[in-house]
């Protein structure tokens, strides 16, 4: 007999990084959702509540500048690619409950209330500040739209946060001939007032968090963060020879021209980008609620029992694991339950790069009439817990695809439907008395505790296990045979 599982129903909200809205989905993003997806749909199967949102993140500079190169409105040009996305993500049978755009009337009211709640907490500072301006486009310049020769190596057409060739890190303003990338003009220096998160005054909570856990209802205990993230952290958390926090106060505002919300009482100043994204989860899924009739403060009051999880890359983690989690605490907000952090994919052991032809788009993956389940199965049997990159090897890729899921899940149905079909009407015998059965449920709360530990590579590992058992179990009965 089968067991029924039975514990009680949790509920859960689950995010996947909203993807940038001036780009294509490629396979990294779909390590991601994938990752997510799975385990997502794994909580369904348990009967828990678990819901899963994202959105397209819509603001910031390049997005503003790509739809002006395309001579479209930004508002016209992200609801093209939001179609683009879902049409992607719908390909590979990723199943949001909601997905959604930061450019959006909730979005906007909770960035605003979060912002309002950082402020009456004293959280919120303004500052007047030097920034580079382009005198030509009228407009301040993020550090990747200023470029020009390394302070250190010389190398030509550097970026103005870091240099490619020797890897020094420097200030924009450090840079020697330094030009626009926008316009090509020379910058010149600009004072302007920002605001800033005061991050620094965090720093009690944060190491708290993340070194911490939740106890969910079940009695199991949650790490914030994993192990490899914690060890980040504390880089990044320990103090400086002054014995002041390691974190530095965060700059929240931007100046007009900005695609984005403009800050409450501060014409012309702009949220930043990287402030109103992850509010996007919050607004995603107060959409959702709304069209579902589901309590949203049930998930994000500050004593909420719901369990909240982001799927993340590493190079997010910064936000993730330190910003975000200020945020929601210093603005009446529960924290996160966990981050769950991947690593990169690459192709054939390196980088994705357009020249080498090794830059997947989810488009183009399926428009070869690949089948997206390959995909998803492959990058599930590579997936684990840990925050290691993951190599998409395209011949290990078909020979993978062949041998398991060809040659040993497929393979079953495929050995048996002929003869089942032909002589017994498609109808099956009652096999729940089967030793076979029972061997393969035997193994069910294993492979659970391996969905639920996002331990994918080795859940599966032990499902193609149990695929050969029952191919033996054929070979030996030759129900063929039998049938006869
Ligand atoms: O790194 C990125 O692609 C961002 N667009 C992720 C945002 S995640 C969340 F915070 F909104
Ligand atoms: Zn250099």
């Amino acid at each position: 007999m089968i067991k029924e599982h039975t514990t009680m129903t949790r509920k859960i909200l689950v995010t996947s990084a909203l993807p940038y809205a001036n780009g294509s989905i490629h396979l990294g993003h779909m390590v991601e959702h994938i990752q997510t997806d799975i385990w997502v749909r794994f909580q369904k199967m348990r009967g828990h509540e678990c819901y899963y949102c994202c959105a397209d993140d819509t603001h910031g500079t390049p997005v503003m500048l790509a739809a002006q190169k395309q001579g479209i409105a930004p508002e016209d040009m992200i609801a093209r690619v939001r179609e683009e996305h879902l049409a992607d993500f719908s390909g590979f049978g990723i199943g949001y409950d909601n997905y959604y755009s930061t450019h959006s009337p909730e979005n906007k009211a909770y960035s605003e209330k979060i912002y309002r709640a950082l402020k009456a907490n004293g959280k919120i500072e303004s500052r007047t500040i030097e920034q580079l301006f382009d005198p030509e486009k009228n407009m301040f310049l993020p550090d990747r739209f200023v470029k020009g020769e390394c302070p250190k190596c010389h190398a030509k057409d550097q970026y103005g946060d870091n240099c490619e060739v020797c890897g020094t890190t420097y200030a924009p303003t450090d840079l020697i001939n330094p030009y626009s990338a926008i316009s090509g003009a020379t910058p010149v220096l600009k004072e302007s007032e920002h605001f800033f998160f005061k991050l620094g005054d965090c720093i009690d909570y944060l190491q708290e968090w993340t070194a911490g856990s939740t106890t969910l209802a079940d009695g199991r205990v949650q790490p914030h963060l994993q192990p490899e993230a914690l060890n980040k952290m504390k880089e990044w958390l320990v103090p400086d020879e002054n014995g002041e926090g390691g974190l530095s106060d965060w700059d929240i505002s931007r100046d007009a021209p900005y695609f984005g919300f403009e800050i409450p009482d501060a014409p012309g100043k702009y949220f930043y980008v990287w402030l109103d994204a992850p509010v996007g989860y919050m607004a995603s899924f107060k959409n959702l609620c709304e069209r579902i009739g589901v309590d949203f403060d049930e998930f994000f009051k500050a004593d909420s029992e719901a369990e909240l999880y982001h799927f993340i890359g590493k190079d997010i983690l910064y936000f993730h694991a330190l910003f975000w989690p200020a945020m929601l605490k210093f603005s009446g907000h529960r924290a996160p339950t966990g981050v769950f952090a991947h690593g990169f994919l690459t192709v054939d052991g390196q980088k994705m790069s357009k020249s080498r032809g090794t830059f997947i788009t989810a488009g183009s993956y399926l428009e070869q009439k690949l089948n997206p389940e390959w995909m998803r199965y492959y990058i599930a049997a590579k997936l684990g817990s840990r925050i290691e990159d993951i190599d998409l090897n395209l011949q290990d890729f078909i020979a993978r695809v062949n041998s398991d899921l060809v040659g040993k899940y497929v393979n079953i149905a495929a050995r048996a439907s002929g003869f089942i079909a032909k002589r017994f009407e498609g109808r099956l015998k009652d096999v729940s008395h089967s030793a076979l059965l029972a061997q393969l449920a035997a193994q069910s709360e294993t492979i659970a505790a391996d969905y639920e530990n996002r331990e994918y590579a080795r859940a599966l590992r032990d499902i193609m296990a149990l695929a050969d058992a029952v191919n033996e179990y054929v070979d030996a009965n030759k129900p063929w045979d039998l049938a006869k």
